[in-house]
């Protein structure tokens, strides 16, 4: 287990916001990489996220997250290749990138024997910046308001979770970058942390967030980047990495007959007769009254036809799941 890391916004005056452009990189890696010892954690990554997208960085455990936003918030050198965040080099000029990003890594470190507020104003006046209304405002923004005077340890894992996001949020950060913030959590959790992303997002800030379990992000992401061994499988939407990934399941009398007639199709060369008798398949070109048709003028005339939509996970599955990748080699 990672040791807990909070890196709190760098107090500067120096980083202005700069004007607002939807299409805007915000945060782009250029052939980021990372070598420990023999093993290759992050391996010549290419990533951009733009201003006010709810980003979500995916990948198995191991797959890079943490290390590729440890080199992104400067925590640690990359071996070679670049992160700007704002049009800056992270690392050559660390403070002034840093004052625009808020970020929580696993989990946050918090004084457990203090309050929520006392915490918040801790980091408040090691930053300097924040005065008692924006304490306020970030403890109402993670619905923490009602719970600020008690201590941190009699609070959930969620509200630990909220409390960090809230830490991370103090200076008004344009980017907002979490590490598996939902990890731990319970559905209810989850449903909290999803609730409080979607505020934030909707206040116009950037969001990054990582996760090994897509269906945290799939619902609040406006698109995701998949990684596996540290490269990059895939970049896309939500929508996308669905689309066209479902099947037909049908019902039919003479399934045997249904079957090979669908089989000797070039569309339907992968459908599959299950033990229940009904037949997984693709239509033609996709659609489902083509397969229609098809069944009826092969004299099978089916009872029922549906569409089942492959669940995400799957498709993540599937996308992270390729053979020989031994991770790292080490
Ligand atoms: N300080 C380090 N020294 C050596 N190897 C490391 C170090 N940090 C990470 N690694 C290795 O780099 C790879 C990527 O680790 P990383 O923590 O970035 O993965 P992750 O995607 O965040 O995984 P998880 O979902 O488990 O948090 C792993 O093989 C890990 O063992
Ligand atoms: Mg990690």
């Amino acid at each position: 287990m990672a040791f807990p890391t909070f890196v709190p916004p760098a107090s500067t005056t120096t980083g202005q916001p700069s004007a607002h452009n939807d299409s805007e990189i915000v945060l782009q890696t250029q052939a980021l990489t990372k070598v420990f010892g023999s093993r290759t954690a992050v391996d010549h990554l290419n990533l951009a996220v733009r201003r006010g997208e709810v980003f979500g960085f995916l990948g198995p455990n191991g797959a890079g997250k943490t290390t590729t936003i440890r080199m992104a918030l400067g925590l640690i050198t990359p071996t070679s290749g670049s992160v700007e965040i704002l049009g800056q080099n992270v690392w050559q000029q660390r403070d002034r990138v840093l004052s625009q990003v808020g970020a929580l890594i696993e989990t946050p470190a918090l004084h457990l024997y203090m309050s929520g507020r006392d915490n918040l104003q801790a980091v408040a006046s090691i930053l300097g910046t924040a005065d008692a209304r924006r304490i306020d405002e970030v403890l109402g923004l993670v619905d923490l308001s009602d719970r600020q005077r008690d201590r941190v340890s009699t609070y959930s894992l969620g509200m630990k979770q909220r409390l960090g996001v809230a830490v991370a949020l103090l200076d008004d950060p344009q980017v907002l970058i979490l590490d598996e913030p939902a990890n731990g959590l319970d559905p209810a959790g989850i449903v909290e942390m999803r609730d409080l992303l979607r505020r934030l997002a909707t206040q116009g800030k950037t969001i990054v967030i990582s996760s090994h379990v897509l269906s945290e992000v799939q619902q609040i992401c406006t698109r995701v980047a998949i990684i596996n061994h540290g490269k990059l499988v895939t970049t896309s939407t939500i929508d996308d990495l669905t689309r066209g990934q479902g099947y037909f399941v049908i019902h039919v009398e003479d399934a045997t007959r249904a079957f090979a007639a669908i089989k000797s199709q070039p569309w339907g060369r992968e459908a599959t007769l299950e033990p229940n008798l009904t037949i997984h398949t693709a239509a033609p070109d996709g659609r489902g009254r083509d397969l229609v048709s098809f069944l009826v003028g092969v004299g099978c005339v089916p009872d029922q036809v549906a569409y089942e939509q492959v669940q995400l996970e799957e498709v993540f599955l599937r996308l992270t799941s390729t053979p020989g990748a031994a991770n790292g080699g080490a």
